[in-house]
């Protein structure tokens, strides 16, 4: 049951903590605290390329694993919606492998795309949260998400858990690849193993958060932006608020905006931004400085070095712990997944079963 909470959905957020935690439990080893190696079909210390794919959020696992698979193992990585992938015919590369993110492990579209890149030749992995699912049957290999059942129609913890999975593959990756020493190997872990802290201290205050709610439930459309790694969760971020708010909302990339979407904004369009200080930061409040002089009104989720910068002309800014860049991704899942849900409440819509969608898309 839903025991305290309201709905499914919330009880699954504060559920996050727990679950990246028992994820992570699976593939750090106690002991060495360096990531295990995972029991996988291909070396990754010679893989050519790599595909991912998935639906929906999924997809956004693997958009958020191809910037690290990338930039820290130096691993070329595609990505593709899975409804894409199924009928785009890519020359495949021999000796290559493909992942496929999935909660249910039941998509038919990435059941598809599954089939196609077997026939090409490419070993394949899953990550799903259900052992006993079709997806779980058609790979080579299967790395579990430790998530539990989850209920509520938008996915909220199974998506933690799916990048707490890549973060260790990028991990471990990177490691066999020699494009990190042990040294940053057990920096990175140890940044890792203190998100389910961090992230239960997100949770612990959620005023702030339902303020924001407050601020943009009127909107017609909402922006989000990031760069980097954070571009993705800026389109988790967007995707979870039309799916329950049915607020039109997208996702861009920060440098993209003055290519097209600076063209919506005024007073009445919220402009959301993950910009925690890091490489990126300058070039993010930059771009967010041009929207706030063309009337955008910024909110900004941010760590206290970033906080003083943009205070300068955001309309509110929200501060998150200071973590590694390589772990932002997965803790600012969680503040933007909140605010879809207190918006969704606000709203009285049927957070748990929004019209139209299905826990699981076994149909095309
Ligand atoms: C978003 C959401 C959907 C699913 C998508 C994939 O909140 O719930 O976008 O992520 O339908 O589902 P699975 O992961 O079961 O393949």
């Amino acid at each position: 049951g839903k025991g305290n909470y309201r709905h499914f959905m919330e009880k699954e957020l504060h559920e996050h903590p727990a679950v990246i935690g028992d994820t992570l439990r699976q593939y750090v080893d106690p002991a060495s605290r360096a990531v295990a190696r995972p029991a996988l079909p291909f070396d990754p210390a010679t893989l050519p390329r790599l595909w991912l794919s998935g639906c929906g959020s999924a997809f956004l696992v693997g958009q958020t694993a191809r910037y690290w698979f990338e930039s820290l193992a130096r691993l070329p990585t595609d990505c593709d919606v899975a409804s894409e992938l199924r009928y785009r015919n890519p020359p495949l590369t021999e000796g290559g492998a493909a992942m496929f993110v999935s909660q249910s492990g039941e998509t038919a579209d990435n059941l598809a795309a599954m089939k196609l890149l077997r026939a090409g030749g490419q070993s394949l992995v899953s990550i799903v949260n259900v052992p006993e699912s079709s997806m779980a049957r058609e790979s080579d290999a299967t790395l579990m998400t430790v998530a539990g059942p989850e209920i509520s129609v938008a996915s909220t913890k199974a998506f933690t858990a799916q990048l707490s999975v890549m973060a260790c593959l990028a991990i471990n990756f990177a490691r066999a690849r020699g494009a990190i020493d042990a040294a940053e190997e057990a920096r990175l872990t140890a940044a890792l193993l203190e998100v389910p802290e961090h992230a239960a201290r997100i949770l612990d205050v959620t005023d702030e958060i339902e303020a924001v709610a407050a601020d943009i439930l009127d909107a017609r459309d909402v922006l989000y932006l990031a760069r980097g790694s954070l571009f993705p969760i800026a389109m988790e971020g967007a995707l979870k608020l039309k799916e329950i708010s049915y607020i039109h909302a997208e996702g861009y990339a920060a440098g993209e905006m003055k290519h097209g979407p600076i063209a919506l904004i005024d007073s009445k369009v919220p402009v959301i931004a993950l910009c925690p200080s890091g490489p990126l930061f300058e070039k993010t409040a930059s771009n967010l400085q041009e929207a706030a002089a063309r009337g955008g009104r910024i909110i900004a989720f941010t760590d206290e070095d970033g906080a003083v910068a943009l205070r300068r002309f955001a309309s509110r800014v929200v501060v998150l712990p200071k973590v590694d860049p390589f772990v932002a991704p997965i803790l600012h899942t969680i503040p933007v997944q909140m605010l879809a849900y207190y918006v969704a409440v606000l709203k009285g819509t049927d957070v748990d079963q929004p019209r139209n969608l299905a826990k699981a898309v076994t149909v095309e």
